[in-house]
């Protein structure tokens, strides 16, 4: 297999949770790609589906009570939508790695961490007892924990916040994955912490040639970190585009309103930031057309508010938008 194919590749996935009024499709015929030692972040408001995605991707949601519906999900030449659960587990943790945004929630009280990264690596790789252990100490240098050897005897509430998010970060990698999936990992986090906590994942994507997926709702932390960026409303990609791009030239109105919302652009274009108006689409009611159209500054009856909007080539990107290449014009003349 040629190394030009993506490691993952998300094709038309679609998810759906029960709700007293039925299915509801929270992840709507999603597609994008990471690429080889590729950074790729999804961007988007709360209850945009980002996470929903990845855990389909990796074979989560449905003990959560939830059901894929359509989609493929290619890692590394292999489809992971119906795979066995034996083949799911033996992949998570090990070619694919995952940091979630509570740490705590993910590692055991009662065992010091270097048991628990230990563990996975004897879980996975089969090592000894010695050899695990080691493994385990190393991964802990790695994200610049000092003294790793002492500190792996430390129970995890002996770490601060932003220790025990690289703790989790140490238990991802442990295995050495391909895939790195990071859901909001800095979220709970301050922020030169969190600046240092995207650093020491910069230097392992670098290190390690592994790929990232990054989930924020942050355009910061985009900015920090990705080469290139989904765009996700409404349970929809609605832009996606190298980073550089994206952040110059937005094509699609909602990511232009994420820039304008974030306080460093403001700054720059010297205003205040500017909120996106209104309420995040909900999966009961999907406005007709573009599913943005009732909080777009510049909509126009007929192409946003009738068919639903394809997403299409444009640029170097995609973008879903019945004017995209249009309303800027709109913008340059105000
Ligand atoms: N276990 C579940 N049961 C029912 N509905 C769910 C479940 N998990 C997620 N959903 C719904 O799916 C939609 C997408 O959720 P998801 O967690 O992917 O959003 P998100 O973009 O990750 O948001 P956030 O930024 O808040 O993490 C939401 O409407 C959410 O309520
Ligand atoms: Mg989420």
């Amino acid at each position: 297999m040629s190394d030009n194919t993506p490691l993952l590749d998300i094709k038309g996935l679609t998810v759906q949770y029960p709700s007293p009024a039925g299915w509801l499709t929270v992840v709507d015929n999603v597609s994008f790609s990471v690429g080889r030692n590729d950074i790729v972040c999804v961007v988007g408001e709360s209850g945009s589906g980002k996470s929903v995605t990845t855990q389909a991707a990796v074979g989560l949601v449905q003990p959560k009570g939830g059901r894929v519906t359509a989609g493929s999900v290619m890692f590394d030449g292999q489809e992971l939508i119906g795979a066995s659960n034996r083949t799911l587990n033996r992949i998570r943790g090990d070619s694919i790695g995952f940091i979630f945004q509570e740490p705590m929630s993910s590692l055991n009280p009662a065992y010091t961490v270097g048991e628990q990264i230990a563990e996975v690596v004897r879980r996975h790789r089969g090592a000894s007892r010695a050899d695990a252990w080691k493994q385990a100490v190393a991964a802990l240098d790695r994200v610049h924990i000092a003294s790793a050897a002492t500190r792996a005897h430390a129970y995890p509430h002996q770490f601060s916040g932003g220790m025990r998010q690289r703790v989790m970060i140490a238990m991802a990698i442990a295995c050495g994955p391909k895939l790195l999936i990071a859901d909001e990992p800095t979220t709970a986090l301050d922020v030169t912490i969190q600046a240092r906590i995207l650093e020491v994942l910069k230097e392992l994507q670098r290190e390690l040639g592994m790929s990232v997926l990054f989930i924020t709702h942050d355009l910061g932390v985009v900015a920090e970190i990705a080469r290139s960026v989904v765009v996700m409303y409404g349970a929809q990609v609605v832009e996606s585009a190298p980073a550089d791009q994206l952040f110059a030239a937005p094509r699609h109105p909602y990511t232009a309103g994420l820039l304008e919302a974030m306080p460093q652009v403001a700054l720059e274009r010297g205003h205040d930031p500017i909120a996106i108006p209104g309420t995040v689409a909900q999966a009961h009611a999907w406005p007709k057309g573009c599913r943005f159209n009732p909080r777009c500054v510049h909509r126009q009856d007929g192409p946003c508010t009738g068919e639903p909007v394809p997403l299409v080539p444009d640029g170097g990107g995609l973008v879903r938008c019945a004017r995209a290449g249009e309303w800027q014009q709109g913008v340059a003349a105000r």
